[in-house]
């Protein structure tokens, strides 16, 4: 596996009971990279990044972090070493304002970040974010748009250096869309590699410089967008029989 890689990934698999839900997934994710991970519903795109980010164990595999096997570890224990996910159904906590959902993560994050220092970071997160005006805003009572900025938020407030988003582009409008991709893009160039699974071909396509296409569990193809693209295996997965 490449030395400067900051994801490796080798034969990891998740089994649910019966199901094959991952089956020996093998990528390198390099620094400065925006992964993109695509695939049709079901075809473990959440798994894997449950089982990076610690939320589940995997069945069988490896995966490192700048070279360091970090699979079965748990999720605070993954975070702490700068490996965060947002979660397709967000997860806020909805009677604690939005700067209190973000002060909670900046606390328990790899920067371990208290008083006045977690305050900064706090700031300076809903600005990137775009959610300053609502800092004080009960979190039940936002958007979807503001939802997703929120999830991504907070685990910026971790200060990871491996942020995996989850569909945050999932329930946006076209406008929004344009708005999701260029916080990604300035996430990637402040030195956080990005790896995403996102439905929006057209944005994945657009932010990707790599991208792994799954289907039931099997990695497909991995390539450069416009060649995973014309891949007929990739084709036939979105087309083709089912
Ligand atoms: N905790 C679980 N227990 C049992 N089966 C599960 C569990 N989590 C996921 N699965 C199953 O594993 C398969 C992969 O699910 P996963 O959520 O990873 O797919 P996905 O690619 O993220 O799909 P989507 O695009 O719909 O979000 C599905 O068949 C799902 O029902
Ligand atoms: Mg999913």
């Amino acid at each position: 596996m490449p030395a400067d890689a900051v994801i490796s990934v080798r034969g990891i698999s998740k089994r649910f009971g019966g199901l094959l839900a991952l089956a020996f997934i093998d990528f390198d994710v390099m620094p400065g990279d925006i992964f993109g991970i695509i695939g049709p519903n079901g075809a473990g795109k959440t798994t894997l990044f449950s089982c990076l980010v610690g939320a589940v164990e995997p069945t069988s595999g490896e995966i490192r972090f700048r070279g360091e096997r970090i699979e079965g570890l748990p999720n605070h224990a993954v975070v702490k070493r700068g490996v965060v996910r947002t979660h397709q159904i967000v997860r806020p906590f909805r009677e604690m304002t939005v700067m209190e959902n973000v002060a909670v993560a900046a606390h328990f994050g790899a920067g371990r970040r208290r008083g006045a220092d977690a305050a900064r970071r706090v700031r300076d997160v809903l600005g990137r974010t775009g959610l300053a005006a609502e800092a004080h805003a009960l979190a039940g009572t936002l958007t979807i748009g503001q939802l997703k900025r929120l999830e991504i938020a907070r685990a910026l407030a971790t200060e990871p250096q491996v942020i995996c988003l989850d569909e945050v582009m999932g329930g946006l409008n076209p406008a929004e869309i344009v708005g999701a991709m260029s916080l990604i893009r300035s996430i990637r160039d402040s030195g956080v590699t990005v790896l995403m699974i996102e439905h929006h071909v057209h944005a994945v396509v657009g932010l990707s410089n790599r991208i792994l296409v799954l289907n039931f569990g099997q990695k497909i193809a991995e390539g450069p967008p416009q060649a995973v693209l014309k891949d007929p295996a990739v084709i036939t997965a979105y087309l083709g029989d089912n």
